[in-house]
Parts: C-alpha cells; structure tokens; sequence
C-alpha cells in the first residue's frame, strides 16, 4: 500500500513502521505504525509537539538508534530496499544525511570544521586532500559562510550557533545524498538566522532536486517550505495532506489545536496564542481509543473506546471521529461546550462564552 500525494516515483516508503525502546515499565512506543511515502524532489514536513516520536522516527529510519534497547518493525524501504533489520552505515555517506537541532552535539569539539567536512568527501566521494579543500571552501560560500578559508582552520567553540548550523548543513551537503533530514534544523538559533538556514536549505534541496524531510514542532515553519505535511502525535500520523490542502481543510482537532498555538503573521488581529494543555500521552501504557482523546475539545465516548481509523480522502488523509469542519464535528463541539466539558472530562468554556 502507498501513501502517495502524488504519482511521482517514490525514495522513502515507511509501511505500519514502529519503534519500541525496552524499558522497565514495558515498551516504549515512540513510532507506532507509521505509514508514508515520500517522492524524489520533494520536501515533506513533519509536524507535532516535543515528544511526538519526530525524532525516533528519523533517528530509526537512518539507523541511528542503539540496536540493544530498540524493537524496530513494518516496513521502511529506501528505492525499493528494505532497510528494516539492516545496518544503514552504507546509506549515511551517499544516499542519506540529518542535521540535528543542537550541532554542538555532532560536531566533533577537538576536530578543526574543515577536516570534519572533508572526511566525507574523502572517504565517500574519494577526492585528494586538495581537492577536497577546494571543494569545502565551494560548500562553505554557497551556505553563506564568510572567509571560507580562514574559516576551515577553527574549531567548532570559535564559531557562533547559525555558523555551526552552517557547518553541519555543509557536511551533509558534501555528499549529496538523495534524502536530507533536518530535525528541527533552527530551533537554537535565534530568528534572522532560523530564517536564513531555513531559507538556505529550501533553496539547496530546489536546486538540487534532493528529496527533504524537514521536522518541526512549528506548522508555521513547515508552511511555505514543505510539499506536504505530516501530523504525527503520540507516535502515529494524525493527519496528513499536501500543505495548501492542510491549512485549507484541516481536518484533526489536534492540527488544528497546533494551529492555534503558533503566531498567525497573516492575522495580525489574531495574535492571541491558545497554547494545547495537557501534555503528550504515555507511550508505554497509552489511553485506549484516541490518543488525543484527554485534551480534545471535539472528545466523545465513543473516542475513549475507539481507535479512530484512518479516513482517506484522495491525497487527504485524517485519524479521528469527529473532523473539524464536518457536521458530526461541529456536533461533537457544540454538545461538549454545553456541557462544560468533553467526555474525557476536560473543562472547557461553555457555549456562551466562546467569542
Ligand atoms: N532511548 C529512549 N528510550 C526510551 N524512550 C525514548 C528514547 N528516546 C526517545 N524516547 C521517547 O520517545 C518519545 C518520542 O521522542 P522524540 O522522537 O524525541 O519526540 P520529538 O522529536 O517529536 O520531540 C518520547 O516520549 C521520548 O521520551
Ligand atoms: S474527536 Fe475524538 S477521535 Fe477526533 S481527535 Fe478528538 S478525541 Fe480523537
Ligand atoms: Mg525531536
């Protein structure tokens, strides 16, 4: 089965893709039964709060994750490869690359930056000392980093936190893989150079026609540079659809709950944020039913026994009873807010009260 938005030839395919971390309490679910497909040249957002399973599922596919505590299962292939059950190393120095968050992390601290950009090109790509070189200081100007020569002799503590993102985008561009992964790529940095990164690598995986999932706790962040977004909570997809598609038809009370807690530059009358409360469900013993059942304003009893299947409409597709924006939905809302409260027993304001 293909999760497809569009007809084009597929480089990811994840089918029912699952992470367990043994711990003491049991397994801990992070990915459970993802499905998605992502084409050649395309930009795929996934989006959800801290502790949504972005990371795992990232970490998993690129064969990151310590083999001892991890159960991996499903299915994820790479054109066509299966890499579930395969050392991924092969994959990291050609066909796939991540930049992280924190590039304080991953960069090596006693190793000059030039050198840790070279070393890919030299194992991997088999340039000569200079060649390389010459290549680094190519990559470092075109990711605007200045005085790219100066530059390739520092260590990483010389340089400020956009120019060690800068760094990190340079190794995984030296390779020209196929799939760049940027896990929350800008989240540490401050927002001019969160724009300029995220700017930077929209234009480079455009250019290059790479293939890009770029994760994010910010639907805004994916709004505008992403093909298609993915909602992921609790570890499983909640919604997913092209971007224009999404923001016009959003469908899962848990998008649009995320919606509502980002700033809306285009509505500058609606700056008011309405953070989601609660927090993220327990992924070793998670609720029966819904995931987001606890902190739904939309909740019902029947989500607190069922497992909302997922509805497929077209390239749109949605986890949930009652869709935002349908009759059931509104039903659900409006019966919940004379109440008071959901069936979870979530306090809410009631009806006369809602502006
Ligand atoms: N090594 C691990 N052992 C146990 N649980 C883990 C481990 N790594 C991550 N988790 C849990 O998996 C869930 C998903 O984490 P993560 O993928 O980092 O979320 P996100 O990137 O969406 O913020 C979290 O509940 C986290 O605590
Ligand atoms: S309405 Fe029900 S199924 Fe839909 S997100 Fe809320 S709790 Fe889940
Ligand atoms: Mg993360």
């Amino acid at each position: 089965m293909t999760y497809s938005t569009n007809g084009e030839t597929s480089l990811l395919t994840l089918d029912d893709y699952h992470i367990g971390f043994k711990t003491e309490r049991g397994l801990a679910k992070a990915v459970d039964g993802v499905s998605l497909t992502l084409n050649r040249g395309q930009t795929l957002g996934i989006v959800g709060e801290s502790g949504s399973g972005k990371t795992v599922l990232n970490r998993g596919v690129m064969g990151l994750l310590a083999a001892s505590n991890t159960v991996e299962s499903g299915s994820a292939k790479f054109e066509g490869e299966e890499l579930v059950g395969k050392n991924r190393q092969l994959f990291w120095g050609t066909k796939m690359a991540m930049i992280f968050q924190d590039p304080m992390t991953s960069l090596n601290p006693v190793m000059k930056v030039g050198n840790q950009v070279m070393e890919p090109l030299r194992q991997h790509k088999g340039l000569s000392k200079s060649a390389a070189k010459e290549r680094v200081a190519e990559i470092f100007t075109l990711v605007g980093i200045p005085e790219p020569i100066k530059r390739l002799n520092q260590y990483p503590h010389e340089l400020s936190g956009g120019m060690r993102q800068r760094v990190m985008i340079s190794i995984a561009l030296a390779i020209e893989p196929d799939l760049l992964i940027a896990d929350e790529p800008t989240t540490s940095l401050d927002v001019t150079v969160q724009k300029y990164i995220l700017d930077l690598l929209t234009r480079i995986q455009k250019e290059r026609g790479m293939s890009m999932v770029l994760i994010t706790h910010d639907l805004g962040v994916a709004r505008g540079r992403a093909d298609e977004i993915l909602v992921m909570y609790g570890g499983r997809v909640m919604e997913h659809a092209p971007t224009e598609k999404l923001f016009e038809n959003m469908s899962h009370p848990y998008t649009a709950a995320l919606f509502a807690s980002i700033p809306h530059l285009h509505h500058e009358k609606h700056t008011r944020l309405t953070p989601i409360s609660g927090t993220p469900p327990d992924i070793v013993e998670p609720p029966t039913g819904c995931r987001f059942a606890p902190r739904c304003t939309y909740a019902q009893e029947q989500c607190l026994v069922e497992s909302p299947p997922m509805t497929q409409d077209g390239d749109h597709r949605f986890a949930c009873h009652f869709p935002v924006g349908t009759p059931q939905g509104q039903e659900a809302l409006t019966k919940n807010q004379q109440r008071g409260k959901t069936a979870s027993g979530l306090q809410i304001r009631k009806k006369a009260e809602v502006i």
